[in-house]
């Protein structure tokens, strides 16, 4: 990715930065000079993040296990992160699970899972996190950004995605408020609606139903599925003072496929 921000000096939490998405907003803040904090649920995935976007001079980028969904995790992660990296001046919050279901079919628990990472943890997170900015900006002036990576499902009624979609739809109800809340006191909240992405969220049932695929590109009028990367720019937009005058936005990002439903 062509780097156009210069965030050295500053400090990123990414949640869900071990995978997909969250890793490739990582690397995009990593190459552009920030030190940057992973938080995810899976500690092989930190481990390899930690290797593939650090290489050999990993020191600005460093990882700890968090499960979102727990506030004592939460706590003992965010304290590991201000200690190696102090308070960020960025979250990212790219963590999610789902279950391609009909809404008859999933269980109280695959629910309870999908609404509690997806909106109560991603919640927790971006209140512990807050907290500890504004003090930040209160002793130092200066804007700080929470970014939640959504989903274009947050819009719309697909099939087998209602705990899903109805969680992302909280999602960016929620990043509205926070950010009227919380904009006068530094800090600036958006969200980024990703389409269909090739990521280990999705990339074992599409190599099972190549003709989800074809559909999704067919009604994309850029012609291709998504890669990770496509999302760095978009972020790093939505983290960098360029953008400080969006305040609780949505913004799809999508290679147009809405336009085509
Ligand atoms: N891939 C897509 O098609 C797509 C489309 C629209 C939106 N999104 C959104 O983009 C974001 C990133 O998705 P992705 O495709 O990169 O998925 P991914 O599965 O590759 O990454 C998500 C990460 O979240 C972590 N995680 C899950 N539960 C957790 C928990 N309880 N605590 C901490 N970490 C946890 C996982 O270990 C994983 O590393 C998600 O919010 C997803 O809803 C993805």
């Amino acid at each position: 990715m062509e780097t156009k921000f210069f965030f050295e000096s500053k400090t990123a939490i990414v949640s869900g930065g071990g995978s997909g998405i969250g890793k490739a907003i990582a690397k995009g803040l990593f190459d552009s000079g920030a030190n940057v904090f992973i938080l995810d649920i899976d500690r092989d995935r930190c481990a390899a993040a930690v290797r593939e976007i650090g290489g050999e001079t990993g020191g600005r980028v460093k990882a700890s296990f968090c499960d979102i969904r727990d506030a004592a995790s939460v706590a003992e992660a965010v304290d590991t992160a201000i200690a190696d990296f102090g308070i960020p001046d960025f979250l990212v919050n790219s963590v999610a699970v789902t279950k391609r279901k009909p809404a008859l079919e999933l269980s109280e628990e695959e629910i309870d899972t999908i609404l509690s990472t997806n909106f109560s943890g991603v919640f927790r997170l971006c209140r512990h996190v807050a907290a500890r900015m504004m003090e930040q900006s209160k002793r130092c002036g200066g804007r700080r950004k929470i970014l939640n990576i959504a989903s274009t499902g947050a819009m719309q009624g697909s099939k087998n995605f209602s705990a899903y979609n109805a969680s992302k739809a909280a999602l960016v109800t929620l990043t509205k408020v926070l950010a009227n809340e919380w904009c006068s006191a530094g800090i600036n909240v958006n969200a980024l609606c990703p389409g269909p992405t090739n990521t280990p969220f999705v990339s074992g049932y599409y190599d099972e139903h190549p003709e989800i695929v074809a559909g999704i590109i067919s009604r994309t009028p850029a012609g291709r599925i998504a890669q990770p990367e496509d999302f760095a720019g978009p972020a790093l937009f939505l983290l960098s003072s360029s953008s400080d005058w969006i305040v609780g936005e949505a913004i799809v990002c999508d290679g147009g496929k809405n336009l085509n439903g």
